[in-house]
């Protein structure tokens, strides 16, 4: 797999293209998502850091060893927040680079990006929040373990818009399905109620990722195939070649609740089902190495 790390993965002729390749959907298509995805989270079903947590009660003494980790882990994880938007601005962007109907285009996905990256830093301030109030870490500390990761360049090794927006489907996903789980076994209830949170908006996330892919599959069909086999067959979590001792720390977690990317997989096969009428080769193909590529070992990192 090429290098994510864009410190060795932007010279010339080795990073990715810059804006994304081709096709895009219409725009019209995603103004059309972008609106269900708002539409998705009313304010009255929001939530936010300062009132809907009880972090008074938050203690980190109920929590295993295990778990402890699991929550440093996804605080550095979602804490790369700024890695992940500067992977968008690039490939979308908002400027003269792009011609007038690729501006359009990202005009609209950007009504999605700004209100995730919100969600998402939302979602970093929340387990910063918890690691301080329970007393896992005190906050100069935190800022500063933090910031030797954030700094890292973060980039992905993908070219086209469909790869990205697939690679983010997946991503989401998986993150959905960790929370989850990690929810159903963590000791300090405050924990499982930031988890639950973040696991809805993840679950929010994906739909809209998801309701992409399938319109790109749909317009596309079979010149989508290629781009969107690419990014299963070379995923790596985000932060996965930056961050020192991860796959050490992604085993011991693995212990307390599962991280796997390829458990979204059968999500990404139903949606390819879905969008897809009439089977192609090159479909069916895609199918079955998406298939194949889904991991039968808890815990194995791939
Ligand atoms: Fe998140
Ligand atoms: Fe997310």
């Amino acid at each position: 797999m090429r290098a994510v790390n864009a410190s060795t993965g932007t010279g010339p002729g080795s990073g990715p293209v810059r804006p994304a390749l081709g096709p895009l959907l219409p725009a019209a298509d995603i103004a059309d998502v972008a609106e269900a995805f708002h539409r998705a989270a009313p304010s009255a079903r929001r939530w936010d850091v300062e009132s809907s947590i009880a972090w008074e009660v938050a203690d980190a003494g109920r929590l295993t060893d295990g778990q402890a980790s699991a929550v440093q882990f996804i605080t550095l994880i979602e804490d790369h927040l700024p890695g992940y938007i500067g992977v968008y601005e690039r490939a979308f962007p908002l400027d003269e680079d792009v011609d007038l109907e690729t501006f359009i285009h990202n005009r609209e996905l950007y009504h999605f990006t700004i209100r995730w990256g919100f969600e998402e830093d939302t979602h970093a301030r929340a387990l910063f929040r918890y690691q301080v109030a329970s007393g896992l870490a005190d906050p100069a500390s935190l800022r500063r373990e933090l910031a030797v990761e954030g700094r890292k360049p973060f980039e992905l090794p993908h070219d086209h818009a469909v790869s990205l927006l697939a690679y983010a489907l997946v991503q989401e996903k998986a993150t959905q399905i960790y929370y989850q789980q990690l929810r159903a076994v963590v000791g300090d209830p405050v924990l499982a109620d930031v988890l639950g949170y973040l696991a809805r908006d993840e679950a929010r996330h994906f739909a809209f990722l998801a309701d992409v892919v399938e319109r790109y599959l749909r317009l596309y069909g079979d010149a989508v195939v290629e781009p969107i086999r690419e990014v299963v067959a070379q995923f790596r979590m985000p932060l996965a070649d930056t961050i020192r001792g991860y796959w050490r720390w992604a085993l011991r977690i693995a212990d307390t609740a599962r991280y796997d990317h390829t458990d979204a997989y059968g999500h990404l096969i139903r949606i390819v089902n879905h969008a897809v009428d009439a089977r192609t080769d090159r479909v069916d193909e895609l199918v079955r190495f998406v298939d194949a590529c889904r991991s039968t070992t808890a815990g194995a990192p791939s």
